[in-house]
């Protein structure tokens, strides 16, 4: 698979990268972990250099997971990992006290079985820790060896600038996708200015922008969706449109939607990776093919034009959620 480089970092990773988060968190119950195990080894054999966990993934889980299924190919991968929930605990609030992000890296490295971390990004914005002091206590482990590359997740632009003076931020992971273009306002040139790369985070809007969910679709009690106002059934309703066009596009290039939608994402820029995640080897395969789907500048337009005209339904996170996210 072709390569890209994540800003000014140099860190290259394949142009699309692997989710994990679905492997053992957040989309219902997680699939038996030889069988996931199968799936990350399979990306691996795709191309796939690019795969990302968290320590709230599972907690923990994902972080195993990801480290007995990259052990035989660990000098073939990048692995990216998160801190900043209190114990690990997505609902628990935020902890990014340096002496955490320490005791983090450390439990991470014997998770991932590996001797570095090669980004670690902060899940969340900790308003209680001054960033200075976040991007610090990175720095100081990447000058130990054990972290390669500091990244950030639904940063804003100034906590960015800021994290940027103190170490060289390489990448900011966010959501962005047909459905959440907020990126593009602030936050997409701000990464140009700076040389930051951006990784897209639940690039097929969890599943949404594919086709595979509708208004009658149920999801397992467990399942974040059902937290999210984008996904009510009456949300799903009205948000078909947006299916509707990817399903037209994808007729004319030959691809499916999931493939247009993530083959738009890359046509943004150069130094965008998207991690699509899926639990399952087809759909692994065909969000891979995506790099050999190339939308013209006029197609990009259309597809602009129609995605402004539309408005989409529900709020992407809860209010609880939103409080999270630092803008
Ligand atoms: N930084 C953060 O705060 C944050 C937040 C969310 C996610 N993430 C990261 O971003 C990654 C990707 O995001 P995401 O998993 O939330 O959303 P996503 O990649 O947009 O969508 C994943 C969902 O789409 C389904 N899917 C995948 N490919 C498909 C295809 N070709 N056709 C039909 N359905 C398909 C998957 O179901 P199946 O498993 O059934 O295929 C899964 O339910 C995560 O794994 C995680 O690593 C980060």
């Amino acid at each position: 698979m072709i390569k890209r480089t994540l800003g000014a970092s140099g860190l290259e990773v394949s142009a699309v990268g692997l989710g994990c988060m679905g492997l053992s968190f957040a989309y219902g119950p997680a699939p038996d972990k030889q069988d996931a195990i199968k799936l990350v080894r399979s990306a691996v054999e795709l191309g796939v250099t690019f795969f990302d966990t968290a320590e709230a993934y599972g907690p923990f889980t994902n972080e195993e997971l990801l480290g007995e299924a990259l052990a035989p190919v660990r000098n073939e991968v990048v692995i990216a990992t998160k801190f900043g929930f209190r114990s690990g605990d997505a609902t628990a609030g935020l902890d990014s006290r340096p002496e955490r992000i320490r005791a983090v890296a450390e439990a991470a490295l014997k998770r991932l079985k590996t001797d570095r971390i090669d980004l670690f990004y902060q899940h969340r914005t900790d308003p209680e820790v001054p960033i200075e002091d976040v991007a610090g206590a990175v720095k100081d482990l990447i000058l130990q060896g054990k972290v390669k590359h500091f990244g950030l997740s639904e940063a804003g632009v100034q906590t960015i600038r800021r994290a940027h003076a103190t170490h060289p931020v390489a990448a900011l992971q966010s959501e962005y996708s047909l459905w959440w273009r907020e990126p593009e306002a602030e936050i997409l040139p701000t990464l140009e200015e700076l040389g930051i790369g951006f990784v897209p985070f639940s690039p097929l809007g969890r599943g949404f922008l594919t086709g595979a969910i509708d208004e009658s679709t149920t999801f397992d009690s467990t399942d974040f969706r059902n937290t999210a106002p984008r996904f009510t059934p009456e949300a799903r309703k009205a948000n078909q449109v947006l299916v509707g066009l990817l399903g037209r596009i994808s007729l004319q290039k030959h691809a499916t939607p999931a493939q247009v939608a993530l083959a738009w994402l890359l046509a943004q820029k150069p130094w965008i990776v998207p991690i699509p995640g899926t639990t399952k080897l087809h759909r692994l395969k065909e969000n891979v093919g995506a790099t050999d789907v190339d939308l013209s500048k006029e197609e990009l337009r259309e597809i602009n034009d129609a995605v402004s005209a539309i408005t989409v339904e529900g709020a992407r996170y809860s209010a609880d959620r939103q409080r999270l996210v630092d803008r």
